[in-house]
This record gives C-alpha cells, sequence and structure tokens, in this order.
C-alpha cells in the first residue's frame, strides 16, 4: 500500500474527524485522544501540528488514496531529555495489517535523526497488550527495555507498558 508522509493542513480536519473517531484507536491512546472524537478535537490536533515548532515536534499526516488516514509524530524532551524523542502514531482501522506504519516508523525516524542531527534516542511506550504496535517497533528496529509495571490507568483498569527505544547513529 502506497503512502506519503507530509506536514498537515487545515483541511484535514475532515479526515482526521472521520478515522480518528474509532473506539478501537483510542483504547490503545492517551485520553488526550478521546471516543468519541468529536470535530473540536480533530479542529485542536491538526491546529497543534500545523502550528507546532519543527524544533519541537515532527508531525506528519500519513496520506494514501488522497487522504490523510493516520498520523506518526515525534516530540522531542526537555531538560535532561532534550536530547531524547518520543514517537507516537495511529492508523485508520481499514489501512491496518498492510506494513503500513512499520514503513512510516522507518521514515519518521530517518527524517528525526537527519533533522536534529544532536538526537540521541527514539523511544515509545505501547501499553503491553498492544500487540501490533509492539510488533510494529519490534520490525522497526526498536528493542524492548523493560516493561513498566502498572504504568498506566485507561478505561478504569491498570495495565503494563512497554519501553521500547531506538538509539540513533
Ligand atoms: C498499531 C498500528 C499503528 C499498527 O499499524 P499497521 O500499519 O497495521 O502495522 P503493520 O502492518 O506495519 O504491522 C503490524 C504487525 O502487527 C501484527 N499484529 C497485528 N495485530 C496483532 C495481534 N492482535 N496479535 C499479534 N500480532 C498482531 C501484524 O501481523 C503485523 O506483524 P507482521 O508483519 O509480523 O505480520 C494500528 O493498529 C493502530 O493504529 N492501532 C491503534 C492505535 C495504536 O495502537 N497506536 C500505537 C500506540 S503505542
Amino acid at each position: 500500500m502506497d503512502f506519503i508522509l507530509r506536514t498537515w493542513r487545515r483541511e484535514d480536519v475532515a479526515d482526521v474527524l472521520r478515522y480518528a473517531n474509532n473506539e478501537k484507536i483510542a483504547r490503545n491512546l492517551r485520553d488526550a485522544f478521546p471516543f468519541p472524537y468529536i470535530l473540536t478535537d480533530a479542529q485542536e490536533f491538526v491546529n497543534s501540528c500545523v502550528e507546532g515548532d519543527e524544533d519541537r515536534q515532527l508531525c506528519r499526516a500519513i496520506e494514501a488514496d488522497g487522504h490523510a488516514v493516520g498520523s506518526i509524530a515525534l516530540f522531542r524532551g526537555s531538560d535532561v531529555y532534550r536530547l531524547t524523542a518520543e514517537l507516537g502514531y495511529w492508523l485508520a482501522e481499514e489501512y491496518w495489517g498492510r506494513g503500513m506504519m512499520t514503513r512510516a516508523v522507518q521514515q519518521i525516524c530517518q527524517e528525526g535523526e537527519e533533522r536534529w542531527d544532536d538526537l540521541v534516542r527514539i523511544y515509545a511506550e505501547p501499553f503491553a497488550h498492544n500487540t501490533a504496535s509492539r510488533r510494529v517497533l519490534e520490525k522497526a528496529g526498536f528493542a524492548l527495555e523493560g516493561v513498566l509495571r502498572h504504568s498506566v490507568c485507561k478505561q478504569g483498569r491498570i495495565w503494563d507498558s512497554c519501553m521500547y527505544a531506538l538509539l540513533c547513529r
């Protein structure tokens, strides 16, 4: 499945609203990504991507079939974590299982390393039961560094999360 990573545009709000409003996506993300996902959520999300400072965050739309069908981003840390970036992503359900996110992760990590030449580490923290996301990270070369026991409270339940990281250069 062909796709490109590109910067966000304000007209992507309709696609975000259409594809992000999915409980199967929300259940695997932080509560900042709600379900139901309403128009103001999509507007605020796209605004934050369009207006974001690219010295701090690289936010990219995953465009396939002429639509923004997913999101992938790197967010730089601050203070002692300033040489580290956190990776986050989601994809519209109808595009799952085609290898797209594995390739998207590889692409954004490469872009992050090129743009921020002092970057030393990229990490992601999937919930431990998120097998698909863990597999994506493993296929993209991330190493499992540990299980953060009982680190997450989601939908009223306590879950473990996993620390995956890729060292740069
Ligand atoms: C996680 C997500 C991004 C994966 O995207 P994707 O494009 O389908 O991922 P890929 O096709 O590149 O790879 C998925 C891998 O997980 C595997 N997989 C998927 N569901 C699985 C399951 N329930 N059990 C075991 N493996 C599973 C696939 O078989 C594939 O591995 P393979 O290539 O070895 O067969 C997508 O499912 C999603 O958006 N989920 C909701 C949001 C989310 O979880 N975001 C990440 C938060 S950390």
